[in-house]
């Protein structure tokens, strides 16, 4: 297992990462592991076979929309319990079935805003006290440049639902500040994981329009959401606490 340390976290710290089977959380698990923090993490999908090598990881297959997950997953820390870093990257995008906010159907409404907000809700709250008893003292939260602007094509529940993680997360910021905990969103923009992915495969046009609108010329890769990630976790942000760092390669800061 090779080793990179990341300037501003400690081995053997402690982290909690959501997401862990899909791109940027299984991205962010690896870089965080080898760095040398331990790291809990879930996703409701099996992890990619090789992910358990690649450091000291606990991964626990749960429904972060059961409020009954969060107690197996807090019983899961190693150690005395307490947590360095909570990254909540867990979410779904249902391209097929989201759309505009004047179409879609209530079903479609609940279970994006539970998945998205509620279980990042939950789960924020929920490890505010084994935060306290850690030293990182940081969280972040993926939201999207959805959450910032409106998209071409409608998104609206996932549009509104990282609109009220960026809102939340900016609460906590104050909620927690006299913890000294932090409280941070990285918005992506179009990034190739398998949220994603799978358009491109049916229609790879999307893809090259995708590339096209985005000023550095490239889809963004989940490495570079876990680095924006990792930042905002480490010291080297110990005074960075109520922003979303959009990470996008220039798309919202066009008109077009
Ligand atoms: N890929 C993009 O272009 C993009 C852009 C902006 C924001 N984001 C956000 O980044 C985060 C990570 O997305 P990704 O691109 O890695 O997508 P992904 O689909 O590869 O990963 C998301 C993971 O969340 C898990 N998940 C979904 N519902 C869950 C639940 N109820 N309980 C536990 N796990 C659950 C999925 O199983 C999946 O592995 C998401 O919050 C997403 O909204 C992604």
């Amino acid at each position: 297992m090779s080793t990179a340390a990341i300037p501003g976290i400690q081995p053997g710290q402690t982290a909690l990462v959501t997401g862990a089977g899909g791109g940027i959380g299984e991205a962010t698990v690896r870089l965080l592991a080898r760095a040398g923090v331990r790291v809990v993490a879930v996703d409701v999908k099996e992890p990619v076979p090789d992910l358990l090598g690649a450091g000291d990881i606990a991964f626990l297959q749960e429904d972060l929309t059961d409020p009954e997950a969060i107690r197996r997953i807090l019983a899961a820390i190693p150690g005395d319990g307490a947590l360095d870093y909570v990254v909540n990257a867990a979410g779904v995008a249902w391209f097929e079935r989201d759309g505009s906010a004047l179409d879609i159907g209530e079903d479609v409404w609940e279970s994006v805003m539970s998945i998205n907000f509620g279980a990042m809700r939950r789960l924020s709250v929920a490890t505010v006290e084994p935060l306290r008893r850690g030293t990182g003292r940081s969280m972040v939260h993926v939201a999207s440049i959805a959450g910032l602007r409106s998209m071409d094509s409608p998104l609206d529940a996932y549009q509104v639902s990282k609109a009220a993680v960026i809102s939340l997360s900016r609460a906590l910021c104050l909620d927690l500040a006299a913890d000294r905990i932090r409280s941070n969103t990285v918005c992506p923009g179009a990034v190739l994981s398998p949220m994603i992915e799978y358009l491109y495969d049916e229609d790879p046009s999307r893809r090259t329009r995708m590339e096209d609108k985005t000023p550095l010329g490239r889809l963004g890769t989940p490495a570079d959401m876990a680095d924006a990630i990792a930042f905002l976790l480490s010291a080297r942000a110990s005074f960075i606490t109520g922003i979303d760092l959009v990470v996008d390669g220039g798309w919202i800061a066009q008109i077009r």
